[in-house]
């Protein structure tokens, strides 16, 4: 089967996922159209990506051609319609049903017949967010993982009307962008946060039943277990309130206990402490 070519890819919404998935497309060779509902925050945005392109050249990683070049492919835009020529758009805003279902409705009325609409949703239903378009066949999930440009997977969530070519165009695109994609149906979670949200759950609520810190807990789970990093960092790497939100869509959905999140995060949710983004979380950043 011959794939038509994704020469120019859209982001909407250019957070820490956002602005790492926009990266690794203009690192890829795409032309990026980057959307922000601000100015300011696509500048932000811009300069993350800059930051950690140069880190790449201090390492001798890249070139300061490529690295001109990769960041001479972003554009940055506050409109939608500057979203009209995109052969993807990848969907990186709040975790909000109702958010998405008006983007979704709108940027169909925006792009051209064939482009594909994806979404990075973490613990919402692919499906769900399809029902916003009159064309769902042509709506996937691509769903990143925090931080983007470093973690190697992409899930290709199947939703169900998403058509056989626009699977494989998606998980051809994580290949191009030098991701390991493996494909998955839209269950709740699709693979790893199925896996890993119940998994740090139970994490966090060792914390009060075995009296252990933090660090403690953190140092457990990477001396003891292999992990990269501990729960408490992961946590906070990925921000308190979206792991509340993910925990909490999937309660919603599989009502298993261990899917809940435990009071002391949704409490820490509540007071602000978001994780390295709010500057506080389990542990004090700069
Ligand atoms: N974006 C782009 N580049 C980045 C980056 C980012 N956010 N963060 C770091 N880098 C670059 C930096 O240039 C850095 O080098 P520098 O420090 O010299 O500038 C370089 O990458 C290497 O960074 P690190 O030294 O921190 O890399 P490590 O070797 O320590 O690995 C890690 C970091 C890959 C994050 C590793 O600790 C890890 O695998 N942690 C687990 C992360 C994880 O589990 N993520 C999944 C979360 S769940 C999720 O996302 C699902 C969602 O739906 C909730």
């Amino acid at each position: 089967m011959a794939l038509p070519e994704i020469r120019t890819v859209g982001v909407v919404g250019l957070g820490a996922m956002g602005a790492g998935i926009a990266q690794l497309a203009v690192e890829a060779g795409y032309e990026v159209v980057g959307r922000e509902v601000t100015a300011d925050l696509g500048q932000q945005a811009r300069d993350r990506i800059a930051h950690f392109l140069q880190r790449k050249v201090d390492k001798e990683r890249m070139t300061a051609d490529d690295r001109d070049a990769a960041l001479g492919r972003l554009s940055l835009t506050t409109e939608l319609t500057s979203l009209a020529g995109c052969d993807l758009v990848v969907e990186a805003i709040v975790e909000n049903l109702d958010a998405k279902l008006t983007l979704f409705a709108e940027l169909e009325g925006i792009v051209g017949p064939d482009a594909i609409l994806a979404t990075n949703t973490s613990a919402l239903s692919v499906t769900e967010i399809a029902s916003a378009v009159t064309a769902p066949a042509r709506v996937v999930g691509m769903h990143f993982f925090n931080p983007a440009p470093l973690m190697p997977l992409v899930e290709i969530v199947r939703a169900e009307l998403t058509s056989d070519q626009v699977v494989e165009i998606a998980y051809a695109i994580g290949e191009r962008l030098g991701k390991r994609p493996i494909r998955c149906h839209d269950t709740p979670g699709f693979v790893v946060n199925r896996v890993l949200i119940p998994l740090l759950n139970d994490c966090l609520r060792v914390l009060d039943e075995a009296r252990v810190s933090p660090e403690d807990l953190d140092t457990a789970m990477t001396a003891g277990a292999g992990w990269p990093m501990g729960p408490c960092t992961l946590v906070d790497l990925v921000g308190i309130d979206v792991h509340v939100h993910a925990s909490e869509a999937l309660y919603e959905k599989l009502r298993e206990p261990r899917m809940a999140p435990p009071p002391r995060i949704v409490a820490m949710k509540n007071a602000g402490l978001l994780g390295r983004k709010s500057g506080r979380g389990f542990y004090a950043y700069d």
